[in-house]
């Protein structure tokens, strides 16, 4: 039983085990400790002064350090300049731009099934795009290129996992230097334009917001641009790809949400609670001792919070596994993380997924899992979703 399993059920098996005897477990091989239970993750999350530091970023100058990774208060100082780079307002902007990207995904999908086979591979067809467009998009960079950011990202976590197996720290610079490259000559472009032409998007402001009169340097612009760009293309994905996948099981379910389009937020909110794209999260502890709901934990322990188990804890969630959009409270899950780290690009994530289903909606009358299809699940444990999705569609 392995609650870091890459395999969806043993993982969500041995995480409910775990929560049926204690909500934070030490891990064998003294690895550190993990937290299973909703309380005890939601507590791990909100306590960014015992708990702080990301994988892989110990002792790298803050330049080089994440957004996740900087410790307070740092943290909420840089933090600032990102909540105006990615504001909500600034994201739903956007919104026109990514209708119009889907719908071409969608009548592009369609145009093939009515050509011929009613199966289409929906990650590959529909969902993986609208991510990294977005992104794109909000960024001001060529559009084009955006297909280039999960190949990108993919090999930033390969070579950051190499590095935390062997105790090392890596800059994301040094994980990815064709990506680096790439925003350096983004970073390059606009400043070779007068000022008073830069347009309005993320790149602007984050080369122009100024907290406490203070500006981020352009190495540190990259390294938030490149962690931003990695930390929204999978996990939007994914949920998307959740979503279709749920959906796709349950054709009553789909046609009452296409007769009533309220019913696309509850659907989006319970496939980030049920099936949460970033399964879990680590970090260090930063005080002497730190009681996490009844286990002691001290300096320098690894606590990994598993947001998958608590947002399928069953003292929060009654028949957890279910995919009930009535739900109460649907949007108090963890899958965006909570307290002052929450992610800051939940509205455009949410946005980009409302849109996209809407869209999915007007083009497709029905669709079901192709027969024989077996789900074929990420390569790590750390994230969950779909990597092909074979359905059979009948178009509107
Ligand atoms: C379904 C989509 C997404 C999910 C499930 C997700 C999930 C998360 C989670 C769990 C965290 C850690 C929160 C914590 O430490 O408490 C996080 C942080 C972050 N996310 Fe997202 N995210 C998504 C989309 C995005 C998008 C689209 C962007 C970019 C605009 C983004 C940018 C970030 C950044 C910069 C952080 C670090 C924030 C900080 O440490 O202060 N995410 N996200």
């Amino acid at each position: 039983m392995n609650p870091l399993d890459a395999e969806p059920e043993a993982r969500y098996a041995a995480l409910s085990a775990m929560q049926r005897t204690c909500p934070v477990h030490q891990l064998p091989g003294g690895t550190g400790y993990m937290a299973v239970s909703y309380p005890a993750v939601a507590a791990g999350l909100r306590s960014i002064n015992a708990f702080g530091g990301s994988a892989a970023q110990d002792g790298l100058p803050e330049e080089d350090t994440t957004i996740a990774g900087i410790l307070e208060p740092r943290h909420l100082q840089i933090r600032r300049i990102i909540n105006n780079v990615v504001s909500v307002h600034r994201s739903q902007q956007i919104g026109p731009y990514l209708a119009a990207f889907s719908r071409d995904l969608a009548r592009a999908m369609i145009a093939r099934v009515s050509e011929g086979s009613p199966t289409v591979e929906a990650m590959g067809a529909f969902v993986e795009p609208i991510p990294p467009a977005a992104m794109a998009r909000l960024l001001g960079f060529p559009e084009a290129d955006s297909a280039r950011y999960y190949e990108w990202g993919a090999g930033l976590g390969v070579n950051i996992a190499k590095a935390v197996t062997a105790g090392q720290s890596m800059a994301l610079r040094d994980a990815g230097p064709e990506m680096a490259s790439y925003v350096e000559e983004r970073i390059a472009q606009r400043r070779a334009m007068p000022a008073e032409e830069w347009p309005n998007d993320a790149l602007t402001r984050f080369l122009t917001t100024e907290v406490d009169g203070e500006r981020l340097s352009d190495r540190a612009v990259v390294t938030q641009i490149m962690f931003a760009i990695g930390a929204g293309s999978d996990t939007t994905r994914n949920t998307l790809g959740s979503m279709l996948r749920r959906l796709a099981a349950d054709p009553d379910l789909y046609a009452e949400i296409v007769a009533d389009r309220t019913l696309i937020e509850p659907a989006i909110e319970e496939a980030l609670r049920v099936d949460s794209p970033a399964q879990f999260l680590v970090r260090r502890c930063l005080v002497p001792e730190f009681d996490l709901e009844g286990t002691q934990i001290s300096s320098g322990d690894a606590l990994f919070l598993s947001i998958g188990a608590a947002n399928r804890d069953p003292e929060k969630y009654p028949d957890p596994v279910s995919y009930d959009l009535r739900r109460d409270k649907l949007r108090d899950h963890l899958a965006f993380g909570t307290g002052p780290h929450t992610c800051p690009g939940a509205s455009l994530a949410r946005l980009e997924m409302k849109i996209a289903i809407n869209v999915w909606c007007d083009h497709v009358a029905s669709f079901r899992l192709t027969d024989g299809y077996s789900w074929e699940h990420p390569r790590t444990g750390m994230l969950h979703g779909p990597a092909r999705l074979f359905l059979d569609i009948t178009p509107r």
